[in-house]
């Protein structure tokens, strides 16, 4: 069977890629495989491009993680989603705890943005401007920025991005917004508040961290991936696809469901063409964000523990083929 990122650019795809992180590049087995781009044509840096780690205190910018991944990606000749700049997550406490004016809070958000993007200007083939502003009912998600902007933050944030580096493709990217429900058709709005403001948003990235056997649909993903093409992005990608074990170890049986899960996915993207790629949020078990977060799952990534292709990969494979 041929490599994923080749099969997927020949079924017309722009990429298949996988998340890394700076310390799982000193395995050289791992550095082999995520360097190998008929396998990978996409990386993203998992960590490295945050605010804590960017800008840790307020004006002082930092970009030695994400240089050696974005580097890395540079030499291999591979693409670089690069993640994230306005998140409510691995932010620095300087900006979380401050008590802002709307003005300070602009300026704060429009610097970051500004330095950043322009630090990693032609390098990256898009960014995740907003990760995550959502709540699962599809209101929105209490932060620095939401509580103190509203939902201003939003269109800000993606005027710097575009201002800074006008030709990357500028995302908004989140979870469980895959499929439909209000977290779903609150993303589609999310979408026409940037346009009304007057901003650019090129793309919805869909995270798809899934569980096994309750995994959405190909008929339904299909429906919400053209259901953002409808509503004004000329695309869309799932960005940090892995598809977990609530139960380990796992069985024979389970791989078997996880492969339709991964097939469900791929089979979707394929079928809009606005959808411009897959990132599996890392290849491999051993170094899945999954045990740390959830105590006891995991098992979610296309390669095990000891890199050795799963049967998910196997069915990622020959459906790219098949296109
Ligand atoms: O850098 C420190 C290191 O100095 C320290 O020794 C070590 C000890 O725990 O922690 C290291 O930081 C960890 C960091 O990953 C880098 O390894 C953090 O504790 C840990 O919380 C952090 O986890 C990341 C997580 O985002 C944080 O929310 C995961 O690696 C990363 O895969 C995950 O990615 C997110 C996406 O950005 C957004 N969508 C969800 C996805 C999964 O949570």
């Amino acid at each position: 069977l041929a490599q994923l990122n080749k099969l997927a650019e020949a079924a017309g795809k722009l990429y298949l890629g996988s998340a890394t992180d700076n310390s799982e590049l000193s395995n050289s087995s791992y550095l082999a495989i995520i360097s190998d781009t008929d396998e990978f044509g996409e990386i993203t840096p998992g960590n490295g491009q945050k605010w804590q780690y960017t800008e840790p205190s307020q004006g002082t910018f930092s970009y030695t993680s994400g240089d050696q991944i974005v580097d890395l990606a540079e030499a291999n000749g591979q693409l670089v989603r690069c993640h994230t700049l306005v998140w409510h997550s691995q932010l620095p406490s300087w900006v979380s705890s401050g008590s802002w004016t709307t003005a300070q809070l602009t300026s704060i958000i429009q610097t970051h943005i500004a330095n950043e993007v322009s630090h990693y200007k032609g390098q990256c083939y898009s960014w995740d401007v907003v990760n995550e502003a959502l709540n699962e009912d599809g209101t929105y998600r209490t932060s620095v920025f939401y509580t103190v902007l509203g939902t201003d933050y939003i269109p800000i944030a993606f005027e710097a991005a575009a201002a800074a580096d006008p030709a990357a493709k500028l995302y908004y990217n989140d979870y469980n917004i895959e499929y439909s429900g209000a977290k779903h058709t609150a993303a589609v709005g999310i979408i026409d508040l940037i346009q009304t403001a007057g901003a650019k948003i090129d793309g919805v990235g869909l995270q798809a961290h899934f569980i096994v056997g309750s995994s959405p649909g190909q008929a339904d993903l299909t429906n919400v991936l053209k259901a953002y093409v409808a509503a004004g992005v000329s695309e869309v990608a799932y960005t940090e696809l892995d598809i977990r074990f609530t139960t380990l170890p796992y069985t024979a049986a389970g791989l078997q469901q996880q492969a339709s899960d991964y097939a469900a996915v791929t089979k979707a993207c394929l079928a809009v063409n606005e959808c411009v790629g897959i990132t599996i949020w890392d290849f491999t078990d051993k170094y899945s964000w999954i045990p740390s977060t959830f105590a006891g799952q995991g098992g979610a990534c296309l390669y095990d523990e000891n890199f050795s292709k799963k049967p998910a990969w196997t069915t990622v494979s020959s459906i790219l083929a098949a296109a």
